[in-house]
């Protein structure tokens, strides 16, 4: 499969890089529909962007028209260590003056995780008013060395859901219980960017680079093939 991939020497180039991005997709986002909307990623990797832009671009970002949503959730408190909103909010949003109501987080005091992702979409639904699928200005994705996708696991059941936008799953993976936006929300990004760091991802890339075009891909994160532009913003580890 063909990526349009983008190599640095190092996850703070990486992340740099696409964060720039990002700052010059936001103010066309904000005059066509007078806000900004990004899914943000988990895991590790975009940490490092998120601090880059609290610390850099906390005073050019027009925090007030600016709504951060997730991708994807554990189902833990959202003051665990695993919480991807928990890990948000320490490098991005308690650092920068973002209005409360523009931090849309997958919301885990639900007694499931069933009932947290349909609370998901119900806020998605409320935000982007229209019934078809959010599209979201921007969307960050992780890669994990198996080729999952937000909490989109190799076989798991969310990748054939062609209703839902949010998903309650079982992942291979601590925390198992994750939320997770589906197929049929990310498909609509209009700019993806996966932010793919370390050696241990150069085997995934590999694969998924040597897969052909006009086949489906074995691996989730090759089966997000949104009609916007999708980015790999690599690191030498990874790409090499
Ligand atoms: C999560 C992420 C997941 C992550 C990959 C890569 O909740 O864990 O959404 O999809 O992006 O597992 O994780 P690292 O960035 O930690 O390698």
């Amino acid at each position: 499969m063909k990526l349009d991939t983008r190599v640095f020497p190092d996850i703070t180039s990486l992340s740099r890089a696409a964060l720039e991005e990002i700052m010059r997709i936001l103010p066309d986002a904000v005059a066509k529909r007078g806000r900004f909307s990004i899914a943000l990623a988990g895991g590790h990797t975009p940490a490092k962007l998120y601090a880059l832009w609290a610390e850099n671009y906390k005073t050019q970002t027009p925090w007030s028209q600016v709504h951060l949503f997730f991708g994807d959730e554990r189902f833990v408190p959202e003051d665990d260590l695993l919480s991807n909103y928990r890990m948000a909010r320490e490098t991005l949003i308690d650092q920068v003056p973002i209005p409360a109501e523009n931090v849309h987080p997958m919301l885990t005091d639900f007694p499931s995780a069933e009932k947290a992702a349909e609370a998901y979409e119900v806020e998605l639904r409320r935000f982007f008013v229209d019934d078809a699928p959010p599209a979201f200005d921007v969307q960050l994705l992780g890669l994990g060395i198996e080729g999952h996708t937000a909490s989109l696991f190799p076989d798991s059941p969310a990748l054939a859901e062609n209703q839902k936008w949010v998903e309650a799953v079982t992942a291979p993976a601590e925390p198992p219980q994750r939320l997770t936006l589906t197929p049929v929300v990310l498909n609509q990004g209009h700019n993806t960017f996966f932010l793919v760091a370390g050696g241990d991802k150069r085997n995934i890339l590999s694969a998924l680079r040597i897969e052909p075009d006009n086949q489906p891909s074995k691996f989730p994160a090759g089966q997000i093939r949104p009609s916007g532009r999708v980015l790999w913003y690599l690191d030498q580890a990874a790409a090499s």
